[in-house]
């Protein structure tokens, strides 16, 4: 017969009655739960008959007779003839200090950024949409239209997106962008991240050359990066990347990364001729171009400028888009849009990575473009970051008094303010976070940083003019302190 267990009492200490306190099931459960894998009631040793412990913990007998039936449901006591008995389990063993932990990864230990949360909203960080003039109520109603659809849009969609998304984006961006596609070339993602993240694992392999443009943005490294690709930076001027004939021979790429509507962070326009050549090239070298078009909605100046996409539409161009800098980040949608010689074979491989979700908010989007209001509110925020560019324009003009120039600016929500050397960007930058602002470091964005990658990139779209000059006075002031 098991050996009645000694440390009975503890288990038969009362059990709370105070109105807080757990049922006094789940207590009792907890109780002896613990006892057992803490090691305290032994592997073999018999716990008491449930009529002795219930009238120990003045309890009722089903109560005990129900927590040791959970009890050996979960494989913590075996009930035989000879009552309750407490199953052997592994010893617990002392947990050591630092538990060693399998290491990360290699293609993701180079990743990290900075949480944007990390110290709340801050002024003039880039890539920001003006968040308060967002028409929220307008936003409630498209969701309100999609509820309607009722309970079928819980289940899991299209792997692709919901058709009605993929529709409406096809008609916005031929009208709106020069895109030449149809639906079924969109893949609706969770942002530009995601869709430059597929483009990485649909059609590169680890070891492979992707061209990134230098300075550039940094989320197309990370995917990169996280695909285990060799990335080449290239150098950016004043008509978009520089890409050589010998470049080509010397590293040909299996993705080539480009913003050309918007250099990222430069804003440069990608010229004619180089979209081109790229697009020759890409053919000639069985290469992939990625077209990361994220806010060229937002034109300042002059006509609009057509993705590089409407140039090629059957040939290597993959067309990233993304609604977080149209609608709002929160909402992380965006798409891409892919090539009709793909469409076959990477069907079934997407089939099996991706879930159709988020549909309700895909539908609420899709309202919002087909009723109209999706145009009108980039109009109205085209003017808003218009009048913001000036005003900061006139505002570096006046209160920053330090010798700068300023690139960019013919879209989007940012400008680009280079500074002489003796003015390191990264201390200013990293100073001016304790006055609440984030413009990013220039030189942050360069893998091989040239002494002239130094300056700020510095976003009005989500910082009100009004607060403009002290702001820049402040910089100003921090930019001197810290030159030498
Ligand atoms: C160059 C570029 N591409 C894409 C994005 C948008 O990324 P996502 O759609 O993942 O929010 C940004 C946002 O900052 C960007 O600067």
């Amino acid at each position: 017969m098991p050996p009645m267990n000694p440390p009975q009492t503890a288990l038969e200490l009362p059990l709370s009655r105070a109105a807080d306190a757990a049922p006094l099931q789940r207590q009792l459960h907890a109780r002896l739960k613990h006892a057992i894998l803490d090691g305290r009631v032994l592997a073999g040793s018999r716990l008491p008959a449930s009529r002795q412990l219930a009238q120990a913990l003045a309890i009722s007998r089903n109560t005990v007779s129900a927590v040791y039936e959970q009890l050996a449901v979960e494989g913590l006591v075996v009930a035989g003839r000879q009552g309750t008995v407490v199953a052997a389990l592994p010893a617990p063993g002392v947990a050591p200090a630092a538990p060693p932990m399998p290491p990360l990864a290699r293609r993701v230990l180079p990743l990290s950024a900075a949480p944007v949360t990390e110290h709340g909203p801050a002024a003039l960080r880039p890539g920001e949409p003006a968040l308060a003039q967002f028409p929220l109520a307008a936003w409630r109603r498209a969701l309100d239209v999609a509820c309607t659809s009722g309970s079928s849009a819980l289940a899991y969609g299209e792997p692709s997106g919901e058709p009605a998304l993929r529709r409406a984006i096809a008609r916005y961006l031929g009208v709106a962008r020069g895109v030449r596609c149809v639906p079924e070339q969109i893949i609706i993602t969770e942002g530009a991240q995601e869709a430059l993240g597929l483009c990485v694992r649909l059609l590169s392999n680890p070891g492979d050359t992707a061209w990134v443009e230098d300075p550039g943005y940094r989320g197309a490294k990370a995917a990169m990066r996280a695909g285990e690709l060799r990335i080449v930076p290239m150098r950016v001027d004043g008509q978009g990347m520089l890409a050589s004939a010998e470049n080509w021979q010397a590293r040909p790429p299996r993705l080539v990364y480009t913003t050309p509507a918007h250099q990222y962070p430069l804003g440069a326009v990608l010229s004619a001729a180089r979209r081109l050549q790229l697009i020759e090239a890409a053919r000639a070298h069985g290469a992939w171009l990625i077209e990361d078009d994220y806010d060229s909605e937002f034109r300042h100046a002059g006509e609009p400028i057509a993705a590089m996409q409407g140039l090629a539409s059957q040939g290597p161009v993959l067309y990233v888009g993304t609604f977080s800098k149209t609608m709002f980040p929160a909402l992380r949608l965006g798409f891409l849009i892919l090539p009709p010689a793909l469409l076959e074979t990477v069907r079934p491989p997407l089939a099996a990575m991706l879930r159709g979700g988020h549909r309700l908010e895909q539908l609420a989007m899709a309202h919002f473009i087909d009723s109209g209001q999706y145009v009108r509110h980039l109009g109205r925020m085209r003017r808003l970051y218009r009048g913001r560019q000036q005003a900061l324009r006139a505002a570096l003009a006046q209160h920053f008094d330090v010798p700068h120039s300023i690139e960019g600016g013919h879209c989007g929500l940012h400008l680009t303010v280079r500074l002489p050397a003796p003015f390191p960007d990264a201390t200013i930058a990293g100073a001016a976070r304790a006055y609440g602002m984030a413009p990013t470091a220039l030189s942050s964005f360069a893998l091989a940083p040239l002494p002239t990658d130094n300056g700020l990139v510095i976003g009005y779209g989500n910082t009100p003019p009004d607060v403009y000059a002290p702001l820049l006075r402040r910089l100003a002031q921090l930019a001197r302190q810290v030159a030498p």
